[in-house]
């Protein structure tokens, strides 16, 4: 009989975080200080981020130990399951093999706190009291609340304005852990100001929270920032799980064909896919699928050049696919993808061609969602249903060619707290929204110019 699940045992968790950073094919560009328009140094950002995590952030070690007191909470759900999509092969009547990799089993329902213990924890160590950021879809600001709880830090979340109108139980979790929840753009930050000055009805953005943690983190001394994604050492934090998976595939006895996984700031995708980069790298015959928003475009219409991080411009300059950090997406409900930017590492990878990008609008991809949740019984986080879509969509390729390939996708989160997403879908309310060239480039236009180095 064909198994239905991979367990490790708690010891097999692994022990040290891979770090991509020495194996790419090229050096990464470095993150620019706008000021001096030269690489930042650790000490640019000593303000915000403890200096621990600044030089994983920078490591060319091609292992990092994950400390005891991280594995000890990370037990607490780890290591996550990898599940074959049986009763979904057999509804697409394919002769793939379809896996995915559940990272919605965490108490907060994603793959977010795997990098939040960790940031807790090195925040602790370094003397911190509190931790600021931001939340899309609330997935983020769950597991940074959940990791400060343990830990016994404050956390401050400002939440993007339709994320907190449409998702209100994800707030009240993050209150359950303790955390401050504020819908952001606020009146409290010089930056929520201006946003709300210029769009008093703003829905806010990553971009737009993501300024506010950071003026908040920069001008309080007991208080640090937390980045839920892009940065390399959030990255490098989730690589945890795509060594899991490496393992539970060798116990399958498979090797995968197809990797995919659904992109915001690229954090699970990264963290599932990287250690099978390596292996791209050096020769092997393996495709590696982005999947994002239409509504959010940034690895399949984005250019790759410059751009801050945040949409206020107080980040570094960092070089990666972009929309323009001026750039709104419409409110579509896969809010943890509504980004402008991508991970530099990732989109280095792209440019490259290891990786390669594509878009869905939200109607098919919450047709997938449904398909899946009918067939395998459990309902995706509407993020995670863009890996599920492309994910179903190879399998029916597989059937036309008659080729069984092995797909691997990341279940990055549950959908739980998205119900009202999928009543509207339900409801046939859900609109599809293609980002015009127009929008494309008039955001660009606020794009600084850097200097290439
Ligand atoms: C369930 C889920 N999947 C994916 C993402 C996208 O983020 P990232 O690209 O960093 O994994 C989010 C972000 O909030 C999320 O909540």
């Amino acid at each position: 009989m064909d198994e239905s699940k991979i367990i490790l045992r708690e010891k097999e968790i692994p022990q040290s975080w891979y770090n991509i950073l020495p194996d790419l094919p090229k050096p990464l560009p470095p993150p620019i200080n706008p000021k001096t328009n030269k690489p930042v140094s650790p000490e640019d950002l000593l303000p915000i981020f403890p200096m621990s995590l600044i030089k994983q952030e920078m490591s060319l070690k091609p292992w990092i130990d994950i400390p005891d007191d991280v594995l000890e909470v990370l037990k607490i759900w780890r290591p996550t399951p990898l599940r074959r999509a049986l009763n979904l092969e057999k509804a697409l009547n394919t002769p793939a093999r379809i896996y995915y990799k559940d990272e919605s089993v965490s108490p907060p329902g994603s793959h977010k706190p795997n990098t939040a213990v960790a940031q807790a924890y090195y925040n602790k160590s370094e003397g911190v009291k509190r931790l600021a950021t931001e939340t899309g879809a609330g997935q983020w600001g769950s597991a940074l609340a959940f990791a400060c709880n343990k830990f016994g830090l404050k956390c401050t979340v400002y939440m993007v304005k339709i994320s907190y109108e449409q998702k209100p139980y994800r707030r009240s979790l993050m209150q359950v852990w303790n955390a401050q929840v504020h819908p952001s753009p606020t009146k409290l930050t010089k930056a929520g100001k201006s946003v709300l000055k210029q769009d008093p009805n703003s829905l806010g953005s990553l971009g737009i929270a993501i300024s506010e943690a950071v003026e908040d983190a920069a001008t309080h001394d007991d208080a640090k920032y937390s980045l839920g994604s892009v940065l390399n050492h959030v990255l490098l934090h989730q690589t945890i799980v795509g060594l899991e998976i490496k393992r539970q595939l060798e116990i399958a006895q498979v090797q995968p064909d197809i990797l995919i996984g659904c992109v915001g700031g690229g954090s699970n995708f990264a963290g599932f896919c990287f250690p099978f980069v390596k292996e791209k790298i050096n020769g092997k015959v393996l495709r590696i699928v982005a999947v994002e928003p239409t509504a959010c475009p940034t690895l399949t219409k984005g250019p790759y050049q410059y751009d801050f991080g945040d949409n206020v411009g107080l980040t570094p300059l960092l070089k990666m696919y972009t929309l323009g950090h001026k750039f709104v997406p419409a409110g579509i409900h896969a809010g943890g993808l509504r980004y402008h930017g991508m991970s530099p590492i990732i989109s280095l990878l792209v440019n490259e061609k290891i990786i390669e990008a594509r878009a869905y609008a939200q109607n098919p991809v919450f047709e997938a969602a449904v398909l899946f949740a009918q067939t395998e019984g459990f309902l995706p986080a509407p993020e995670t249903a863009h890996a599920i879509k492309a994910a179903i969509d190879e399998a029916i390729i597989c059937k036309e060619k008659k080729q069984e390939k092995c797909i691997v996708f990341n279940y990055s989160g549950h959908g739980h707290f998205d119900l009202t997403a999928y009543d509207e879908y339900f409801a046939g309310k859900l609109k599809d929204f293609a980002h015009p060239e127009s929008a494309i480039k008039k955001a660009l236009a606020s794009v600084p110019k850097c200097i290439e180095l």
